[in-house]
């Protein structure tokens, strides 16, 4: 999670006059002096892509349901979304063929300028579903980078909740925009302030941000929130949960930040709880669009799941011998703690495996060499903590493995999507302790069975017993597919709700 910045703590009047000085007796910790090194920009690496998978074309056999007034009709191809030709360009050398499910829907109601909550499986393309509607927008209105300003107005903000992640999704926003005059722009926390706001001066349309070093960077007024036309929140169950929340709120409480009847306001998840959905309505015009693809914080289909019942003193044996028969296939291994991903990886190492990990205390440059490491195939074993659970899309990950089962099943959902990506096939195993995981066996027998995955008769037994002395879902109940205005707008028969394969 990003750090709480002293610009939001003083008044930004003293934080201006007396900067260093509150800086030297407030900070904790030496100052952050980290610059990532800017990613490779030959066209080559830029357009760099992996292979859609043998499953790509089910995705068309997967249930849409739309719900809202007045939904545009959904488009079957990337011809019938009438972008301009450099951005159709971009994507045939970006080496999309077809739409995915969730962009024949989003395109279109992004298109028509309407706000969108968005709800479809990982690795089902939802980052090209708002970045390709945005920028055809943009291009449509002239949009151009203004370069070396002090203070820059960027049209576009996207947030995440993670430092990688942000990153990921800047990356896959100059793709789609090169050749281009649209400039899109990262910043993170866990780097120098003054590199991101040399980033910025240099022009911005589209500014990627984590939460902490965006309201820092506000404070500082270096951006200006007036000409912002889109706020997209990706992973926007997280952005809205507690730990973000709050910060959410004040982003949009901002001065000069459009109300939401000026600004179109874009979410999307692969989870999608209903008590987040009813704190999202803060975000949205009342009259947005649903978009559920598939069941609402379903697995993907495209990922084997296997339970087994691995206690918590015989779990190192077992991953030494999973990952000796796996060999050198990419596998990342999840652990509930930053001490114990130190530790397990440390453990690999010894057992002669080239692992790397990747957590919330390890410094931002490690951090990145680490998933350079995995990504590039330098260490085939990736330890991390749910720092890496959302939104990474690293090719040929075939395996995922729980050595601890998260305290959530929305979790387990997206840390299994690490796998089985664009219609790829994947593999994910999962360590259940009964002593310490019986809270989640209901849900996690829920979600292999709409998955139609094995479900083990001891995990059954366990699930049974759990609803027995009363353990609550920990997601609540999430499993209603739907929008959660569905209920009361139905009774007023305003409800749209459309089925369909397309
Ligand atoms: N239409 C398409 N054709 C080919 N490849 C695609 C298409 N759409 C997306 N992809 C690729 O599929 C991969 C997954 O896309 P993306 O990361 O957007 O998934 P996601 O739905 O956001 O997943 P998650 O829920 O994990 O964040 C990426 O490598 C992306 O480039
Ligand atoms: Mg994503």
């Amino acid at each position: 999670m990003e750090q709480i910045t002293l610009t939001k703590i003083f008044p930004q009047i003293i934080v201006h006059v007396c900067e260093p000085l509150v800086f030297l007796l407030y900070s904790e910790g030496p100052k952050v002096t980290y610059v990532p090194p800017p990613p490779p920009d030959n066209e080559e690496a830029i357009f760099a892509h992996y292979q859609t998978g043998i499953n790509f074309d089910k995705y068309d056999t997967i249930l849409v349901e739309v719900s809202g007034l007045d939904p545009p009709p959904a488009i079957l191809t990337f011809e019938e979304a009438n972008l301009c030709q450099t951005l159709n360009k971009n994507i045939a050398q970006a080496g999309y063929l077809k739409l995915t499910p969730v962009q024949k829907y989003s395109i279109p109601i992004i298109l028509a300028g309407r706000d969108l909550m968005a709800c479809a499986q990982t690795g089902s393309g939802k980052t090209a579903a708002f970045l390709l509607p945005i920028l055809a927008h943009m291009m449509k209105d002239g949009v151009t980078a203004s370069h070396f300003r002090e203070q820059q107005e960027p049209e576009c903000i996207i947030v995440a909740p993670t430092r990688e992640l942000i990153n990921q999704i800047f990356l896959e926003a100059r793709k789609f925009s090169y050749g281009t005059c649209i400039r899109p722009v990262v910043i993170y926390g866990g780097t120098q302030t003054g590199h991101s706001i040399r980033q910025i001066m240099q022009g911005c349309n589209i500014l990627c941000a984590t939460p902490g070093r965006l309201m820092d960077i506000i404070g500082k007024e270096k951006i200006g929130l007036h000409k912002v036309r889109y706020l997209v929140l990706d992973e926007a169950d997280r952005m809205l949960d507690m730990g973000f929340g709050p910060e959410m709120k004040k982003l949009i409480s901002c001065p000069g930040m459009p109300s939401k009847d000026r600004r179109q306001t874009l979410m999307f998840s692969a989870t999608f709880p209903e008590e987040i959905q009813r704190l999202a309505g803060e975000f949205l015009k009342p009259e947005y669009l649903f978009v559920a693809v598939g069941q609402v914080g379903g697995a993907c289909s495209d990922v084997q799941q296997t339970i087994l019942q691995v206690s918590q003193y015989s779990k190192r044996a077992k991953l030494v011998e999973i990952l000796q028969s796996i060999r050198d296939e990419r596998t990342m291994v999840f652990v509930e703690t930053k001490k114990k991903a130190d530790f397990i990886a440390t453990f690999l190492c010894q057992e002669k495996i080239p692992t790397t990990s990747i957590h919330g205390d390890r410094e931002q440059r490690e951090r990145e060499e680490a998933l350079r490491d995995f990504r590039f195939g330098k260490c085939p074993v990736l330890v991390a903590t749910s720092v890496a659970a959302r939104g990474l899309d690293i090719e040929k990950v075939q395996h995922v493995i729980n050595f601890d089962l998260p305290s959530t099943i929305d979790e387990y959902v997206h840390r299994i999507g690490r796998t089985g990506r664009c219609g790829n096939i994947g593999k994910a195993i999962s360590f259940f302790d009964s002593v310490s995981d019986s809270h989640i066996a209901q849900p996690l027998v829920k979600v292999l069975s709409d998955a139609q995955q094995e479900v083990p008769s001891w995990l059954e037994e366990i699930a049974f017993s759990a609803q027995g002395i009363g353990f609550s879902n920990p997601r609540g109940n999430i499993f209603a597919s739907v929008d959660t205005r569905k209920v009361s707008l139905e009774q007023r028969n305003e409800i749209v709700g459309l089925g369909k394969f397309l």
